[in-house]
């Protein structure tokens, strides 16, 4: 984004605020400046791309498959998978197949301190606690018509998965300080890199409300269990910068060795580092060395052996 545009619409933020509107408009910025570098479209026609995410591995078809099936209801999803693996993609895909015309709203239930979160999601009346200085629509509000994205719901507070369970089965809010509540029509999106059954078990989740989120689950697999993407992420990763830069096939075999425990994320962040490293082509040596040392003697992904 250049700079000139988040000048102009930080100027518009303010705007919006001075206007009274800045809890309308805030959350729909937030989730613009927290769109991913979605892939549109293919830099290459060799790269398959579906529904926004690079791959053709059977186990991504199978996911591609589940989303368009499920995309137009409006059962709550729960998306497990590793970090990195693209929860939120397959989120915003459910979103964009679903055409329903209200906001893709991301929330990390992770990074919002316990005590906020109820105002994040529901809202809150001015002064109903320090700092309180105007109402406040929350998120599911502002995604009314559109989708919510729970992301680490495993790390909802206990006190908080109460209240989200009770808004799942009355489609009501109510703000913090409150006292009338408000229809919303939102569709919820959870996601979690925790097995939320062993959290059940051991009771820091609760399971109806696990129940409730769990209406359908997508597993998205980590990529070591991809066969063949890694070598369809490396041209699309690459071709997106438009240099024309290749991996050699040396270097190629160690991407598709190595087991990727940080997923497409730090596949993407490896190939960032080889290229500011420069050079038309990437080769082994390019490469962070342990990837390069863990992936010696292993069997390339997707090939016999
Ligand atoms: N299949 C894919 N094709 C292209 N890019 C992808 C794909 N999967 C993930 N990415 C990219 O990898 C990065 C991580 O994806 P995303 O944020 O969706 O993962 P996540 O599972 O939500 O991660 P975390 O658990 O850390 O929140 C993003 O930059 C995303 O665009
Ligand atoms: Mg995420």
């Amino acid at each position: 984004m250049t700079k000139e545009l988040v000048e102009r619409l930080r100027e518009l933020l303010e705007q919006a605020r001075r206007e009274g509107r800045g809890s309308e408009v805030e959350p729909l910025l937030r989730s613009f400046l927290a769109a991913p570098a979605a892939p549109a479209e293919s830099p290459s026609p060799d790269v398959p791309i579906t529904l926004g995410m690079v791959g053709d591995s059977a186990e991504m078809k199978r996911v591609f498959a589940l989303v368009e099936r499920i995309g137009a209801s409006d059962v709550p999803v729960l998306i497990q998978g590793e970090t990195g693996s693209g929860k939120e993609l397959v989120a915003r895909a459910l979103h964009d197949v679903s055409g329903r015309k209200g906001a893709f709203l991301p929330e990390n239930c992770a990074a919002v301190p316990a005590g906020l979160l109820e105002s994040e999601l529901f809202g809150h009346k001015r002064g109903s606690f320090t700092g309180a200085h105007a109402d406040r629509d929350g998120h599911f509000v502002a995604a009314d018509g559109g989708t919510l994205f729970l992301d680490e719901i495993g790390d909802m507070p206990l006190d908080m998965q109460v209240k989200l369970l009770r808004v799942l089965e009355t489609h009501e809010v109510r703000p913090v300080g409150g006292n009338k509540t408000c229809k919303v029509d939102v569709r919820v999106v959870a996601a979690t890199h925790r097995n939320l059954d062993e959290m059940v078990a051991e009771r820091s989740f609760r399971e109806d409300l696990m129940y409730r989120l769990n209406v359908v689950r997508i597993a998205l697999p980590p990529l070591r269990e991809r066969a063949g993407d890694v070598a369809h992420l490396v041209r699309f990763f690459l071709g997106r910068e438009g240099r024309g830069t290749r991996a050699s096939p040396q270097a190629l075999a160690a991407l598709e060795a190595y087991d990727w425990p940080g997923n497409v994320r730090q596949l993407e962040n490896e190939l960032r580092r080889a290229l500011a490293l420069g050079g038309d082509t990437i080769e082994t040596s390019t490469l962070s060395p342990d990837i390069v040392a863990a992936g010696n003697g292993r069997p390339a992904q997707g090939r016999p052996g």
